[in-house]
């Protein structure tokens, strides 16, 4: 039986690598379902050259006139639920959540609630709402795999470990383009410069994440709910080579770390196949002929999202949630260039600090902090009403 995977946010740059190992394999993977939000020329080649039964286009707007026969699928679902529907009217092993944003709470909820093993690209829902993901797929008895490189590594690090024998989990971090310069220096940062990623190759706002170093500290998040472990036990270690993807540090005084190129494929290929290892015909590491490895602190001074986001974890309940909103809308109003690149952090730290979190993660209190959250960040912008 081949494993039978639908992609959400099947044109973006994860999805694009999904694709490019389900096209290596194609004894093994059958595409059953695709989704996009706007690309209808992209999702169009993918339904062709896939034939997934299913497609969705999130889109509103453009929802009409994408038809089932103009995709060539049986059945097309269409806007804000159509995520959603597709996972849970098509049958599937494994549901590959690689949108961006918070958007995909309902569809990765909707995959575990139907019984659908996860592999997780998408960060956000898991920083919003990690209590009720996890706690739902327990219930479900459903594995939320990570596919996000660092997470993947501390994954495979720990496979056949007791969790009370972690110690410290290392995050590593590239530092992203703008490691080592002073804040000062980084004032009239523009989208492009801020989404030039010296390591990995991703797509624009995950690019601007890493730029302010607000994705490591989602990605601390992250950790925390993937790997059950308490925040004082997540540290993060700037290394700018991105060769060790994570390491894991055990109580012993042991530390494993997980090697590899930077090529998205390889943890996408390892959360579509686990727990089996199959041979990849990718570019190997070359241990003789890389860098030498460094290690250094971060600086939470010149880059403030990281304290920021360890903040919100802190404190808990919709914090987490009030954070992803405001950067989700603070991002998006710097790549449209309504907001200046130092703004971001203070957008999100105003936000933060004034909008009410709630103590109880349900869905709809998460919802509630997500929309006061973006609503905040929409004033806050419109009101410094700065033109970069
Ligand atoms: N890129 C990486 O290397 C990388 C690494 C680790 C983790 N991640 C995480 O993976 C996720 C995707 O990142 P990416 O870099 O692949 O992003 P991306 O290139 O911007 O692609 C995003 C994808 O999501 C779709 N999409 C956007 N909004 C949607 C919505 N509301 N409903 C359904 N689909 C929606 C887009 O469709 P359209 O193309 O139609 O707009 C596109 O297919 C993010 O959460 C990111 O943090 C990415």
């Amino acid at each position: 039986m081949r494993t039978r995977i639908i992609l959400l946010g099947s044109t973006g740059s994860i999805g694009n690598s999904a694709l490019e190992v389900a096209r290596r394999y194609p004894d093994r993977f059958e595409i059953v379902g695709l989704a996009a939000c706007s690309n209808v020329e992209g999702l169009k080649r993918q339904c062709a050259e896939f034939r997934p039964r299913s497609a969705a286009i999130v889109d509103e707007t453009l929802a009409p006139d994408v038809t089932a026969r103009a995709l060539e699928v049986e059945k097309v679902y269409r806007g804000s639920e159509g995520a959603q529907a597709l996972v849970v009217e098509e049958e599937a092993d494994i549901v590959l959540a690689a949108m961006v944003g918070a958007a995909g709470l309902s569809p990765v909820l909707a995959a575990i609630r139907s019984g659908k093993r996860v592999a997780l690209a998408n960060k956000e829902p898991l920083v919003s709402a990690g209590a009720l993901i996890m706690s739902e797929a327990r219930r479900m008895g459903v594995p939320v795999l990570p596919v996000d490189s660092e997470h993947s590594a501390i994954f495979q690090c720990i496979q056949g470990q007791q969790s009370e024998e972690i110690y410290q989990i290392h995050l590593t971090a590239s530092g992203g383009p703008f490691y080592q310069r002073d804040r000062a220096s980084m004032s009239g940062i523009s989208p492009d410069e801020a989404a030039n990623h010296p390591t990995w190759d991703m797509g624009r706002k995950i690019s601007v994440d890493s730029a302010t170093l607000m994705n490591k500290g989602l990605e601390i998040i992250e950790a925390m709910w993937l790997f059950d472990v308490a925040l004082d036990k997540i540290g993060v270690v700037i290394h700018p080579q991105s060769i060790i993807h994570s390491m894991v540090e055990f109580t012993d005084g042991g530390i494993l770390a997980h090697l590899g190129p930077t090529d998205m494929k390889f943890p996408i290929q390892y959360a579509l196949t686990w727990p089996e290892r199959v041979r990849a015909p990718m570019a190997r590491l070359d241990l003789t002929t890389m860098p030498p490895l460094t290690f250094a602190k971060p600086d939470f001074s010149e880059f403030p999202c990281l304290r920021l986001a360890m903040d919100a974890a802190h404190r808990g309940g919709g914090a987490p949630a009030i954070l992803n909103a405001a950067n989700e809308t603070a991002v998006e109003a710097f790549c449209e260039g309504r907001l200046p690149f130092l703004q971001i952090s203070e957008v999100v730290e105003a936000a933060l600090d004034q909008v009410e979190s709630p103590h109880e993660v349900t869905f709809d209190t998460i919802m509630e902090a997500d929309a006061a959250g973006r609503r905040f960040a929409r004033t806050f912008i419109d009101q410094a009403g700065v033109r970069v």
